[in-house]
């Protein structure tokens, strides 16, 4: 029996207590509601941490491009994969009068496409899938340019398991060593056949930490989420999982819950639904599928070792917490979720959900994958709501000590590393600040 069987098997699985200095004290959530570290927050860890900004597929070739405009005004950033091979980014902004290079209809709108170089649409100026500009219209009417300095400012860009992230500052630290070995792992898992997208996002009114919190501990979902499970609570709570069904992991900054979930149904005779489940709707029946995904499940080959790591008997599937703001999270039915949280202001972000799965071979497997969609974005709904009352409550000041139980342990790690980084950086300026 593995250390964790153990500590499952005796209902007593305490987390916690393994990582003394988060200690298991109560907190304070002024991280979450002052304007004051919400700048720092930006500063410290925004400006300076990998962002991710979507999967390689969106830049699949030499000349394919995105746009994105990272919300509250972070950053606006074209995404491109270069002659070489490699995918570049860049601030979307031209070196001639400022205006913004790639948009299309609108803007303010993100696009995409595929090009060889980008020109701007103010006086023509060109840039090549570098940033680099190649053209200079009337270039004879400047004074004293040279054409080798122009270019639309350089973003760091790097690629991980089909991952893109950018890094907002000017000399990070290389991705794959702020990611870690055991994120790192992530590689080994077929994401490049999952490309079948469906995408969702949405303004949260409240801060972004506070839905982080919400999806990292399953302590709420018998009353958050009691008309999907049962109306009846005492039902529902008999319906989740006990407790110490659950796996929880840190590799600060980074972190993981592991989650069970039902068995697949068995396989069905062509041209039937399949046999049901007693507690089933007759909408999952007939779907054959749901919030833990289709029933019939695409085969993908073995799954990598690095997963279900706390050896959960109906495993449901792995979070990864990718700091700061990406969770990436695979199921045991073979897909992946990927939901991103981008602060605008200290009580509001921009909340993104995309699920891929293998693409459907036929209408049946479609709209079990709508299904397992509509369901994802259902639960996450109802998550937002609760977000936002907790965060308009929590500006009172009314209260401001919380308690926070063992399995709520990764929101009492995840704030602890936020306010690390914000008093590391603050330190790291004031002692250059004095040095100059
Ligand atoms: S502002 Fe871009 S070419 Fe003039
Ligand atoms: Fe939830």
């Amino acid at each position: 029996m593995t250390d964790i069987q153990e500590r499952l098997a005796t209902g007593k699985g305490k987390f916690t207590p393994r990582y003394p200095e988060l200690t298991t004290d109560p907190v304070s959530y002024e991280d979450a509601i002052s304007p004051d570290f919400f700048q720092a927050e930006r500063e410290a860890i925004f400006e300076r941490s990998w962002l991710y900004v979507g999967r390689s597929e969106r830049v699949a070739r030499p000349g394919s491009y995105f746009t994105r405009e990272l919300p509250g005004g972070l950053a606006s950033i074209v995404v491109a994969r270069a002659l070489d091979g490699t995918v570049r980014a860049f601030h979307n902004v031209c070196a001639h009068r400022g205006n913004k290079v790639v948009w299309q209809e609108h803007p303010q709108d993100e696009s995409s496409g595929s090009c060889r170089q980008f020109q701007c649409k103010y006086h023509g100026w060109r840039y090549g899938l570098d940033g680099q500009v190649v053209h200079i219209t009337n270039e004879g009417e400047f004074f004293d340019l040279d054409p080798s300095l122009l270019r639309m400012p350089p973003v760091a860009a790097d690629e991980f398991a089909g991952f893109v992230f950018v890094n907002l500052a000017d000399d990070p630290e290389p991705l794959r060593s702020s990611l870690g070995e055991r994120i790192g792992e992530l590689e080994a898992y077929p994401f490049d056949r999952m490309t079948q997208r469906y995408g969702f996002s949405t303004r949260i009114e409240g801060n972004w930490k506070l839905a982080i919190d919400s999806v990292c501990e399953w302590y709420h979902p018998p009353y958050v989420h009691a008309r999907f499970i049962d109306k009846d609570i005492s039902k529902a709570e008999k319906m989740v999982p006990p407790v110490d069904a659950y796996h929880y992991d840190l590799f600060p900054p980074h972190m993981l819950t592991s989650v069970p979930g039902p068995p697949p149904l068995p396989r069905r005779e062509p041209g039937t639904a399949g046999p049901a489940r007693h507690d089933q709707r007759w909408v999952y029946r007939l779907f054959r599928a749901g919030l833990f995904g289709p029933d019939d499940v695409p085969d993908i080959g073995p799954a990598p070792e690095f997963l279900n790591k706390g050896r959960i008997k109906s495993w449901g599937n792995d979070q990864f917490w990718l700091f700061p703001n990406l969770s990436v999270q695979i199921w045991a039915r073979n897909y992946y979720i990927t939901y991103t949280y981008w602060p605008e202001s200290v009580d509001s972000h921009i909340y993104e959900i995309d699920l891929y799965f293998v693409p459907p071979a036929n209408a049946s497997e479609r709209l079990a994958q709508e299904m397992v969609v509509d369901s994802t974005i259902e639960f996450a709904m109802q998550d937002v709501n609760t977000i936002e009352a907790t965060h308009s409550a929590l500006k009172t000041r009314r209260q401001t000590q919380f308690h926070l139980s063992d399995q709520e342990l990764l929101i009492r790690a995840f704030h602890s590393y936020v306010r690390q980084a914000v008093a590391e950086h603050q330190a790291s300026t004031s002692t250059n600040g004095g040095a100059a």
